[in-house]
């Protein structure tokens, strides 16, 4: 294979991750992020770009051979499409397969037509409709605004007076703007959730192993929904034969359903999957679609992954190739700023100790790069080095600022190892959840 000059857009844990996982393989010559963070400048180096055609045109400048893109918005503005038109290869679906996650309306009607199991819904932007459906529902009640909200947009409403409340404020524009004015009302389903990624060239599908995330900022699932806290792999919670099922009634029949209807997805396609137990079954619905990998999931499935992942972004025919696991876990605790997710933090150094390797590593996210620090080792192209990255040259900017991912035998081992990192790390008024993975531990328990 030739070698490759990688263009990776994003700036959170997951790119930083992808980067990491790249930049161990020979066959990448260079590694480019946009705009990439403060620490994506140990992996390789930052740029920026100003629209798709300015991004068309430093790829060919960089001579770059490999765009991966990470998160949805840059998918559903179609900047894939405008890569493919100029010849520059990418991994990443195109505008019209990214409004699985750009729109729950799309997404909800792809599941009716194809048959994948989801959530009893209307969507409307008719309040005297959306009151008729809500009293055929039983308590709670689940509101979701059609479009993009930053993984805010949906509301669990405890009865009928709240949901209706919050209905108008949506239809009205006040609670989500635009993206708030058609509404996906859909019945509320007790079980546990996964996500699963399935990786796609338009036609086959691999499935990733099986994750968890962690939602809510608090311990035992309190308080409010977040980016995610924590999030391990695999989870014990999911059997063959739920993940079997997962697989042929969700993802490949939703990459047949995209191909039969002539927007093929190729890329990775994240399963938010709900687990309910019916007469004593365990049965798989569809929560959502997202068209990206998800953060913090990306950072745990990584370092999981034997078969390189180079290969898996340059397969055109995912059918000849196999997946190939490590038989280990890995854990993912979310390190955030004081006040995440309510406000933006003051920013404050980082401060990290040395530690085992062995142990797992750090994932980098919501940081920026301290100008007041002196950086002696500091090389023309701003090459950071890890020792710097210790002494706090590194400044907590963002909500979620990194992820100690911990990686061992054992469930109970990978989450050992992940809190034993925490322990070399400092940075003022870090949060993070205590229970990550315990969901998983719990149940090889019981
Ligand atoms: P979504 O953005 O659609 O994944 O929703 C965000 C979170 O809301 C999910 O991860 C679930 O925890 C919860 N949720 C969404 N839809 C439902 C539903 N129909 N029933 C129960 N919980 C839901
Ligand atoms: N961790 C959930 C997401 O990436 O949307």
């Amino acid at each position: 294979m030739q070698t490759q000059r990688i263009l990776i857009l994003g700036n959170g844990g997951r790119e930083y991750s992808i980067g990491l996982c790249l930049s161990q393989d020979s066959r990448v010559e260079a590694l480019y992020f946009a705009p990439g963070n403060g620490a994506t400048l140990l992996l390789g180096k930052n740029i920026t770009y100003n629209d798709n055609h300015d991004l068309v045109r430093i790829c060919k400048e960089l001579d770059i051979t490999l765009v991966v893109v990470g998160p949805e918005e840059p998918l559903t503005k179609g900047v894939s499409d405008v890569l493919r038109a100029n010849g520059i290869r990418v991994f990443g679906p195109s505008a019209k397969a990214a409004q699985l996650e750009g729109s729950k309306a799309f997404m909800k009607d792809f599941a009716m037509r194809h048959n994948i199991p989801t959530a009893r819904y209307i969507k409307s932007s008719d309040f005297a409709q959306i009151k008729e459906f809500i009293t055929t529902l039983t308590l709670p009640i689940v509101l979701k605004a059609d479009g993009l909200c930053a993984g805010k947009g949906v509301i669990i409403a405890k009865d009928v007076d709240e949901a209706l409340e919050n209905a108008s404020k949506m239809l009205s524009g006040e609670l989500f703007g635009e993206a708030g004015k058609v509404l996906v009302v859909e019945e509320y389903l007790d079980g546990f959730e996964l996500s699963v990624f399935a990786l796609s060239d338009g036609k086959s599908s691999l499935l990733l192993n099986p994750a968890q995330d962690h939602k809510r900022l608090l311990d035992n699932d309190e308080g409010p929904n977040t980016g995610g806290m924590g999030a391990y792999t695999p989870t014990p919670m999911c059997d063959e034969e739920l993940f079997r099922e997962i697989q042929t009634n969700i993802m490949q029949r939703a990459i047949d359903g995209m191909a039969d209807d002539g927007m093929p997805f190729c890329g990775v396609l994240f399963g938010g999957i709900m687990v309910v137990r019916k007469e004593g079954k365990l049965t798989p619905y569809l929560l959502e679609f997202n068209v990206r990998f998800g953060d913090p999931e990306c950072e745990v499935l990584l370092p999981s992954l034997e078969t390189p992942l180079l290969d898996l972004l340059l397969a055109s025919d995912l059918g000849a190739l196999q997946v190939r696991f490590k038989n280990t876990y890995s854990v993912g605790i979310v390190l955030a700023s004081k006040a995440y997710p309510y406000a933006k933090s003051e920013a404050k150094p980082i401060f990290i100790k040395d530690f085992d390797n062995s142990l797992g590593h750090i994932s980098f996210a919501g940081v920026e790069l301290n100008t007041q620090h002196s950086i002696d080792s500091h090389t023309s192209d701003k090459k950071l080095r890890f020792v710097d990255v210790q002494n706090g040259a590194l400044l907590a900017t963002g909500g979620r600022v990194l992820v100690s991912v911990g990686v061992g035998n054992t469930l109970l081992q990978a989450r050992e190892n992940a809190y034993k990192i925490i322990e070399s790390i400092h940075f003022e008024g870090m949060q993070y959840r205590s229970d990550i993975a315990m969901r998983g531990i719990r149940f090889l328990d019981s």
